[in-house]
């Protein structure tokens, strides 16, 4: 028999402005109408609400990722599969030499819960973290309901492919999926299948442009398919990427429509490394020692191609792998 004990969340009653605060070990966070506090023995920090929410909403989602997600330059987190870090100024090179970063590690399980209680909090009726910010409204303000239809979507992840008998279904009108406003010239026309005898059951395919112009998040890639470790995660972007994402492995990006501008930067100093501009057909293998943030002017179609093995980050921090996917 195994005994399931739901962690904790340590949260204050409501301020003035009808917000709870939330302490996870030595770190405190509090938001008003515009900003969240960050508090920690040995400094202080500030973020808009609407930058840090769309950050938190994707560190949950996602289960902290692969690697590091930083919220901004100061703050973020490690994840190490079980357990998570969450630092403040641990990858800022200023913070380090003066000896004020701080670096706490926790339960999956327990910053979780306490990460989403903060994103249900303070997400009010009016904003979608995952949305564009030209399709939500705004973050900011007193406490005003709450949008947990938004915050808490299912996670698209394919176990084959998209398409496939019992698998991930396919967008549509019907099902609440209308296509975008900037992707209204994408063809919508689903491949014929033409089988051989025999193996009617067993051939599959859709229109990946089409599935992708029927979404209606931004900066979330969803597994669309999978073969072992090899997973295709495309993704809609507009704006900007909510985190800086410091990766533990190599990851491919395709370029599939549109463009995007990326800053690269080195992992665990944040100095400038740089700066590449994608456009429709580029593909890019972005190191595992760097971190970087995308900016898309237009709604534009990303490909994002990761290795899942859970024995990459071991042997890469070991050098048995390389940080680069090729060299020259
Ligand atoms: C990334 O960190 O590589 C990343 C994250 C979210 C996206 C695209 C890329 O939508
Ligand atoms: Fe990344």
């Amino acid at each position: 028999m195994s005994v399931q004990t739901v962690p904790t969340v340590k949260a204050t009653e409501p301020n003035e402005h009808g917000y709870r605060s939330f302490s996870l070990g030595e770190l405190t966070f509090s938001r008003d109408e515009y900003f969240v506090y960050i508090k920690w023995p040995t400094g202080r920090h500030v973020m808009s609400v609407d930058g840090f929410l769309r950050a938190l909403q994707r560190d949950v989602a996602w289960e902290f990722f692969y690697g590091i997600v930083n919220f901004d330059g100061v703050i973020g987190t490690v994840n190490h599969y079980g357990t998570v870090d969450l630092f403040a100024g641990r990858y800022n090179d200023a913070f380090r030499k003066a000896e004020l970063d701080h670096v706490e590690n926790f339960e999956t399980a327990v910053i979780k819960a306490t990460f989403k209680a903060m994103l249900d909090d303070w997400t009010n009726a009016a904003f979608d973290p995952f949305a564009s910010p030209h399709e939500t409204g705004g973050a900011f303000g007193p406490k005003n309901g709450d949008n947990r239809a938004a915050i808490n979507r299912r996670r698209v992840a394919a176990r084959r492919m998209v398409g496939v008998p019992g698998d991930e279904a396919l967008r549509s009108d019907a099902a609440g999926f209308p296509i975008n406003r900037q992707f209204l010239d994408v063809p919508q026309e689903e491949p014929e299948i033409i089988a051989e005898p025999g193996f009617e059951g067993e051939v599959c395919a859709f229109n990946l442009f089409a599935y992708l112009s029927r979404s209606n998040v931004t900066w979330n890639p969803s597994v669309v398919s999978a073969c072992k470790n090899s997973l295709f995660c495309p993704t809609t972007e507009e704006y900007i990427l909510p985190v800086i994402h410091g990766n533990d492995r190599v990851e491919w990006f395709v370029q599939l429509s549109d463009e995007i501008y990326w800053s690269v930067e080195d992992r665990d100093t944040g100095a400038v490394r740089a700066r590449v501009i994608m456009k429709p057909g580029d593909v890019a293998a972005m190191p595992a020692d760097i971190r970087h943030q995308g900016y898309a002017a237009k709604r534009a179609m990303l490909l994002v191609w990761e290795n899942a093995s859970p024995e990459l980050p071991g042997l890469i921090a070991s050098g048995k792998a390389p940080t680069n996917a090729i060299d020259f």
